[in-house]
Formats: C-alpha cells, structure tokens, sequence
C-alpha cells in the first residue's frame, strides 16, 4: 500500500459507500434469511415496559443498549469532519466509537493533530482505535494512545485487500500480529476486538483467533457496506464484480461463532470440573447490513452480546449539510430506536437482553438449518 492513495482512498470509500447504500438496501435478496427470522409472538408478556432494560457488554465496555457506532474513517479533512460529527452522536449518547483504520495515522505525521484533537474535544466519548492486522505492537499502542481508546479494533479485509488495486496480496503473519498485540494490549489493560469488514467469519477463523488470545470478535458479516464493490469500482484494471457476493451473511456468521462459543464453553465446564481451570468468555459483536431496532433485537436474541452500525450512523451524520441538524438527526434516530427496542423487548415478555437471549422464541428459515446441518452436524 502507498502512503499517498490512503486520503484519496479514505474520500473515495465513504463515497462509494453512500453510493451504493440504497441500492443495496432494495436488493431483496440480502436480507432475505434474517428476514426470515420470525419471533414467536408472546400474548401474556407479563412484563411493564418500565422495567425493560438495554443494558449489555462487550471487552469490558458497559453499554447503555445493545448497538454502537462501528468503524469507518478518519485521516482527511472530509473524514475528520464526519468523525467529529460521529462523536458528538457517541457523546450525546454514550456510545463507543470506533474510528475507521488508522494506519493513515502511523504512516502520515500530519493526520496525528486531527486525532489527537479529537480526542481532547470529546473526552468522555469511549473511542475505538483501528488498524489492520499487520501492524506491530508499537503502532498498536500509538493509535491507542493517540486517542486515549478504551479498545484496539483490528480488522481483517484480506478480500477488500485483493480487489483493492493498491492493496496487500501478502496475507501471512496476521495470526502472529494478533496475538502479540492482543498480549501486549492486554497487559497494559486495553481489550483487542477483532472485526471483518463485510465478509463475515467462519467458526474456524474464530476458534484460530481465540486460540491467539483473543476474547471479544466482531463478525462483520455480508449484507450492508460492501468493500468489493466499493473497490471494484476503484480498480480500472481488472473486473471483480464476480465477486460482490462474496463472503458469509451476519446471521450466518453469527451463528459460526456462537459454535464456537458453545465449544469452548463445554470445554470449559469441563475443565473447571476436572481441574479447577477456565478460558475467558467470548464476547460476540453482529454486524454488517443492520437496518434497525427488529434487526438488533433479532441478533441479539441469536446471541450476540452486541450490534455495530457504520452505513446507518453515517447516512445519518451526512443526511444534511449542516452539522447541527444532521447530529440531532442522528441523536434522534438513537433515541427512537432505543424506545423500539425497549417495545421489542417488552412485547416478547423479557426484562433484559440476556433475557431475550435464553427465552425469546424464534424460528429461522429452513435455508438456514440446512447451512447448520452442513457446517457442524
Ligand atoms: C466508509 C466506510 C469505511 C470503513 N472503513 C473501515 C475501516 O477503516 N476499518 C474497519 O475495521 N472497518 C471499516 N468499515 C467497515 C465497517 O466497520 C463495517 O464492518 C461494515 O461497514 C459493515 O457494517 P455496515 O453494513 O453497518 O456498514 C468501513 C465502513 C464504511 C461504510
């Protein structure tokens, strides 16, 4: 990659996203199986809407509902001003943010002031530091210190890489990465998550990351912002379109790592039996593609401890030219999801999420248990 495409890359991918967004959004197909997913209505809810809370975790942050703003950008002017504008959404309602990538932030000195400044406007915002898995320890602790981040977000986009005219066709040493960082963060008390882009993870890939160390992953699955087409359309040499497909669906995703959390939760137990020994639970954050308060309760009730937004937080921070009307857009849209998820979660007859997510009733496509027949039966 070259130090001098990354702003131009950075304009380009918040573009193209907002391009393809809609059409994206009207294409059937893509959320056709979460869709699908039906909860069992419960017509003796038992339960006053008062009582409802929306309380959950991920890596140790306390969240005041089940979603948070999830990495997009940051490095150029533009970018910049859509982060400030994020911030003051996260600030106005306590939700972490990631930042998108900071590598820009490694390679180019001058994008340092922009962070930093950032940092020290929204002191009480939880930021979320970024960078690929190829970075080493000492660039992990610089972007974590350069924004004060409570976490280190480390993506995994080796399909984004691979369209990406620039990008990095040389995968190897990404476990490795992850595992010194996870260590090294660990020991000064800053949690690692490891995220997708868009692709989603499979349950080998969670179980390779847990077994580096890692406790909290972000399945970032297929269904929303999509980096092949975003870079295809970047790549006047070659034609990728084949490929906008690529990549597991957030529902599916989530169910690969909630096996995988179930594995190593049996195996738990059993070790705790034989010899008072234990592993750490394994925090699973959903994303890609989500769309509202039915498709938050809906992962939520499949397990995830979390949900993470970029393309619906960053249509509603650039929805109007003016920033102060497009962040009270976006605080508002904030607020009228949290009542439709406290309605969601009342009228299914729960208090809490961990609630909805031992009781709730639901049925999944029969699509759906056939992928789980072939995968893990
Ligand atoms: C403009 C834009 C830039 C992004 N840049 C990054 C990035 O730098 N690092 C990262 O981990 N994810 C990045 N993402 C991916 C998102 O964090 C998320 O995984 C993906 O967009 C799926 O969620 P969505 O469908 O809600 O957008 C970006 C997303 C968008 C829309």
């Amino acid at each position: 990659m070259y130090d001098s495409h990354i702003s131009s890359r950075k304009d380009d991918h918040v573009r193209l996203a907002q391009q393809y967004y809609e059409q994206n959004a009207l294409n059937p197909r893509t959320h056709a199986e979460i869709d699908a997913m039906q909860f069992i209505p419960n017509a003796l809810p038992e339960v006053s809407r008062a009582d409802v809370s929306r309380e959950t975790s991920f890596a140790g942050l306390a969240l005041e509902r089940p979603y948070f703003i999830n990495a997009m950008t940051g490095g150029t002017p533009r970018a910049n001003e859509i982060n400030r504008r994020l911030a003051r959404v996260a600030q106005e309602t306590h939700s972490p943010m990631a930042l998108g990538s900071m590598s820009i932030a490694v390679k180019n000195p001058d994008t340092r002031a922009a962070y930093a400044q950032l940092a020290s406007d929204f002191p009480d915002v939880r930021f979320l530091a970024n960078l690929g898995a190829e970075h080493t320890l000492e660039s992990a602790r610089f972007v974590v210190d350069l924004v004060g981040a409570k976490a280190l977000q480390i993506h995994l986009n080796a399909a984004q890489e691979i369209v990406m005219p620039e990008g990095e066709k040389d995968f190897r040493g990404w476990t490795e990465h992850i595992r010194t960082v996870t260590e090294g963060l660990g020991a000064d008390g800053v949690p690692v998550i490891v995220k997708e882009v868009g692709f989603g993870m499979s349950a080998e890939t969670v179980a390779q990351l847990v077994d580096a160390g890692v406790h909290t992953v972000d399945v970032a699955g297929r269904g929303g912002t999509n980096f092949v087409q975003i870079e295809n359309a970047r790549n006047a040499e070659q034609d990728f379109s084949y490929l906008e497909d690529w990549g597991l669906s957030t529902l599916r995703s989530l169910l690969e790592a909630m096996h995988v959390r179930e594995e190593r939760e049996e195996l738990r137990a059993h070790e705790e039996r034989a010899e008072g020994l234990g592993g750490t639970h394994l925090d699973i954050i959903a994303s890609g593609g989500v769309r509202g308060p039915l498709d938050i309760v809906k992962y939520v009730a499949l397990g995830a401890d979390a949900v993470g937004l970029s393309a619906a937080f960053l249509q509603a921070v650039t929805a109007s030219e003016d920033a102060d009307e497009a962040v009270a857009g976006a605080v508002a849209l904030v607020r009228a999801w949290d009542e439709h998820v406290t309605n969601l979660l009342t009228i299914l007859g729960v208090r809490s999420l961990p609630q909805l997510r031992a009781r709730a009733p639901y049925v999944l496509p029969e699509s759906v248990h056939a992928y789980v027949r072939q995968r893990f039966a």
